[in-house]
């Protein structure tokens, strides 16, 4: 996987000498060529496919009403109480989006909607700045991935700033079984281009700290596809899971908690309660240390229809739930369950109580239990992550902490100790003890349960709950001046 990706970010940026970035990116021609893949012409139309166009054209509208349901904001039946928003792309005198032209709605043969939607349902408004001005002069594209339907590059704007663009892939799975089955490519793009649609309208309406932030969008003609659509978003790094099982324990819960408070807020949405179908980690990313979610294009706001709990089956490959059919015929929490489920098992139980501090751990294991067994709903789970953050961030997480005997300590302000380092794990720093503390009492406790500490140096680096970063030491043969940094060293004894 590894090394496709490689060998198409190299096929990539070869063909990115050759033109500017949006002719790469939105020619079809020279899009990045997969190993094992030749960038062959498409197929013609032919006789002995299936459905035709006007089975084309049904998808097409079927994806089209979906997009017109959730930017209208209606939430689907059986969701929870309507929190009707203002339609922000309707409001009148909004920052405008910077759209080099309008688009010409076009229409398809055979009913189809017209592509691009008509402004208005589809086209998110008040928060988007970024337009296709933002998009002439990037530089420094770089493939980052693809799934079925988009490719996914990294760009840096003329402003200096990184961001993600996504597109429709045109040599991805989706528009390629599309015109196997239908031979027509135009009616392809669009069909495909409606998640990357649905995406940046679910994007835009469930704004959150831990959904990624969409910045704008673009239409514009490709060689032979006009108004082909290009999000803008917020960049992020993917989650890789073994790096993460290497990190503290204190970035490991920012993500659980992260995705907590994304799970409360996806339960309550504007929309009603959201589940994401497809919940694996790479549907998510990293952003300064939070977890985002950034592929909405399989995300549901419908619960399940039901006539008795027998249809109310939550299935996963390890474990199936009967959930109960409320008196309306859906079924009860059954959104909210799944994503619950799914954060317990592709990330609670890995991340959440290895290597915790001790006195959190059954506070950590009553919340892997619970959302293993489905026994609490997203607002009691996100409670008892927030409760955990207070234990650890107010230090009394501290307050069993063995009263064993200590060393003194000498305190020597201003100063550092450049060498005599180990390791220790699991560190912030790779070859050398680097950990946070809540105070002084703490970091006194890490060196005397460390076999080789004989003295720790007091950065003025904080982690992201302002825990203070602490060097530990071998030893103190070499002290020198730093204003920012005290040492503190085991008299002995
Ligand atoms: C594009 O960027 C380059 C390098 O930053 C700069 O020299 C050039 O003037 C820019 N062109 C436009 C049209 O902004
Ligand atoms: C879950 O239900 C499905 C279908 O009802 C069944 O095939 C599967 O064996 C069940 N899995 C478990 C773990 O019980
Ligand atoms: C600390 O110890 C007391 C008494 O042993 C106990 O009641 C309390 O729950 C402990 N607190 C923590 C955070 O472990
Ligand atoms: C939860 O705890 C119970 C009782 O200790 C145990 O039987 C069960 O397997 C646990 N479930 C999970 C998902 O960890
Ligand atoms: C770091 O700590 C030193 C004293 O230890 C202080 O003088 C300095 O202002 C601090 N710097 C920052 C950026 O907080
Ligand atoms: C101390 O911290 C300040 C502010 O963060 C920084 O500018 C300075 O270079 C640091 N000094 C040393 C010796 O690291």
């Amino acid at each position: 996987m590894r090394r496709r990706r490689a060998a198409v970010a190299a096929g990539f940026c070869a063909s990115f000498l050759l033109g500017s970035v949006l002719n790469v990116l939105f020619a079809p021609g020279s899009e990045p060529p997969r190993p094992g893949q030749s960038p062959g012409p498409s197929p013609a139309p032919g006789p002995g496919r299936r459905g035709g166009r006007g089975e084309l054209a049904r998808q097409i509208r079927a994806r089209y009403e979906e997009v017109q349901r959730y930017s209208r904001g209606g939430p689907g039946p059986g969701a929870g109480r309507p929190e009707r928003r203002r339609l922000m792309d309707l409001a009148p005198g909004g920052p405008g989006l910077q759209r080099p032209r309008p688009p010409r709605a076009r229409p398809l043969p055979d009913g189809a909607p017209s592509w691009p939607p008509a402004p208005g349902p589809g086209s998110p408004g008040s928060g988007p700045r970024l337009g296709c001005a933002a998009l002439r002069n990037v530089s420094g594209a770089q493939y980052v991935g693809s799934g079925y339907t988009k490719a996914v590059y990294r760009v840096r704007l003329p402003g200096g700033a990184a961001v993600a663009l996504k597109a429709v892939d045109f040599s991805g799975h989706d528009l390629g079984s599309c015109v196997r089955e239908f031979g027509a490519r135009r009616g392809c793009y669009r069909l495909a281009a409606h998640k990357l649609l649905k995406e940046m309208v679910l994007l835009e309406r469930l704004r959150h700290p831990n959904v990624l932030q969409l910045y704008g969008y673009c239409y514009q003609d490709s060689e032979d596809i006009p108004d082909t659509l290009t999000t803008i978003t917020e960049l992020g790094a993917p989650v890789e899971m073994i790096q993460l099982l290497q990190t503290s324990w204190e970035d490991r819960f920012r993500i659980c908690l992260s995705l907590g408070r994304l799970l409360h807020h996806l339960a309550h949405s504007p929309l009603g309660s959201v589940t994401l179908l497809d919940f694996r980690p790479r549907q998510f990313v990293l952003v300064d240390g939070e977890l985002k979610v950034t592929d909405l294009d399989d995300a549901r706001v419908e619960e399940t229809p039901c006539a008795s709990s027998a249809d109310c089956i939550l299935e996963f490959p390890a474990r199936n739930f009967s959930l109960p059919c409320s008196a309306q015929g859906w079924c009860e929490g059954m959104n909210e369950k799944r994503n619950l489920y799914n954060a317990y098992r592709f990330f609670f139980t890995y991340l959440l109580p290895h290597s915790a501090p001790p006195s959190l751990r059954p506070l950590l294991d009553s919340i892997v239990n619970a959302t293993g067994e489905l026994s609490w709903g997203v607002d009691e789970t996100l409670a008892r992550l927030e409760r955990v953050l207070h234990l650890f961030r107010s230090g009394q997480y501290l307050q069993n902490i063995s009263a064993g005997s200590r060393a003194e300590y000498q305190r020597l302000p201003d100063s550092t100790i450049p060498q005599e380092d180990y390791r220790c794990w699991p560190s912030y720093h790779h070859g050398s003890c680097l950990l946070s503390v809540f105070n002084l009492a703490e970091a006194v406790d890490v060196c005397e349960s460390h076999a080789q500490c004989q003295a720790f140096v007091v950065t003025n680096q904080t982690t992201w709950t302002g825990r203070q970063l602490v060097f530990f030491k071998t030893g103190w043969s070499h002290v020198v001046p730093d204003p920012n940094k005290t040492t503190y060293v085991r008299a002995s004894g």
